[in-house]
């Protein structure tokens, strides 16, 4: 049996994560040992997940919780490694680019243990965002480097990283989205909000630069009540914009609006469901950009940058400038069109990226996965 630790931490790792346990179960080759850091914890942005995604409950919880960069990280590694060493795992898999990630691949490597990276390569280029350097990190470290997207594969040779590592499997997220777009019909939620499909927007926000400064939430937030006296908007908002935006007085603004419904954050079958029905979307989420792009539904990104090229290139991705006018002028091209795009599929996210995973993780060891 090849031992494998499969760690989770915060929301999007649990869509990235549930697709590649399945396909490792199904291989039977594997001992999966799955480990949830804590890094989210609320009800509706961890253990939704798990039931509706049918991951199984982790063997373990870290119960780390929030801290500052530094904190968090050092914690989820003081708790991880006594895991390690005690599994003794073939291979750690770390998915996307958040604390979590970084952790405990960090803890892995200095143990000796072999590192699995899926979803590597991706690079905004501005190291002023935590996650692209967690994600450089964790692709420096990594033995294979499992890559969504054509992007990835040349960043990672532009950095030195050896070719024989970097594995072009397609998105996990993407897989997640294909399995569960049938069973997201069902939900009730445009009933339950009294929402008509293509006539309302969709909002997510939590980038730090977006919803930490009081600023550019405040220009953000004006927008918003421009946008919606032409479109209904619904925004379930993360734990941390929802602090932010009670902290600046923002929430009663927000409240105030006739026609937008500031919501909690539901989970993935009511927000694949308010997706797939949205007139368009507006977000600075990584993964919302390339599940717009898979249903064909206009995407706006409150960011300067993405590390998703092949969402704008292929798909239904916008970068919107972050000032009010900038998203009103966007919003107001994209209404022109008719709120009408094509889905795209770019290469290999056909649902079975998890599959090319587990095939290529099943490959007899060689001598080098013998850990110690
Ligand atoms: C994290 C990731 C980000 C990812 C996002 C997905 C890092 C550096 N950031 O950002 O890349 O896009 O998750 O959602 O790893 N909080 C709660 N309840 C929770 C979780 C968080 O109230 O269950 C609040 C806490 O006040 C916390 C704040 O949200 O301090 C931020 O949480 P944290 O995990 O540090 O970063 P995110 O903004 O969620
Ligand atoms: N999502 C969800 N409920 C919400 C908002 C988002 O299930 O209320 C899902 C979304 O469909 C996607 C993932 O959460 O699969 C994206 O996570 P997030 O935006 O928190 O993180 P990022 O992708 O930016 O790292």
């Amino acid at each position: 049996m090849i031992k494998i630790i499969c760690v989770c931490g915060a929301r999007p790792n649990f869509m990235k994560i549930a697709p590649v346990i399945r396909a490792l179960k199904a291989r039977g080759a594997f001992r999966i040992l799955l480990v949830h850091t804590g890094q989210h914890y609320d009800e509706n942005m961890s253990a939704l997940f798990f039931d509706q995604l049918h991951i199984p409950r982790p063997d373990i919880n870290l119960e780390v919780g929030s801290a500052s960069h530094a904190a968090q990280t050092a914690e989820i590694m003081k708790r991880f490694e006594p895991v390690v060493l005690d599994f003794q795992p073939h291979y750690v898999m770390v998915v996307g680019d958040v604390n979590s990630t970084i952790a405990c691949g960090l803890t892995a490597v200095k143990l000796g243990v072999k590192l699995a990276h899926v979803e590597a390569g991706l690079r905004s280029f501005d190291r002023t965002m935590p996650e692209e350097i967690n994600r450089l990190l964790t692709d420096a470290i990594s033995d294979l480097l499992f890559v969504t997207e054509p992007s990835g594969i040349d960043n990672l040779k532009k950095e030195g990283i050896d070719a024989a590592k970097v594995h072009f499997v397609g998105n996990v997220m993407i897989d997640t989205l294909l399995a569960h777009r049938e069973k997201a019909r069902a939900s009730d939620i445009l009933r339950r909000l009294n929402l008509q499909p293509r006539t309302f927007g969709v909002i997510t926000l939590h980038r730090p630069p977006n919803v930490d400064d009081p600023h550019n939430l405040a220009a953000i937030v004006k927008a918003f009540d421009e946008i919606q006296k032409e479109i209904k908007l619904v925004f379930p908002a993360h734990p941390r914009t929802r602090k932010n935006l009670q902290k600046t007085g923002l929430t009663e603004r927000l409240e105030s609006m006739k026609n937008l419904l500031l919501i909690e954050p539901v989970g993935y079958l009511d927000f694949l469901c308010l997706m797939s029905n949205a007139a368009l979307v507006m977000t600075d989420s990584g993964g919302i950009q390339e599940e717009t792009t898979i249903l064909g539904v206009p995407c706006m990104t409150l960011r300067k940058n993405t590390e998703r090229p092949v969402t704008i290139t292929h798909g239904t991705n916008r970068l919107v400038p972050l000032t009010t006018e900038g998203i009103l002028r966007v919003f107001a091209e994209i209404k022109k069109t008719g709120f009408l795009s094509k889905p795209a599929q770019p290469q290999l996210w056909d649902g079975r990226a998890a599959q090319r995973i587990a095939d290529i993780l099943a490959r007899p060891p060689t001598s080098k996965n013998n850990h110690r």
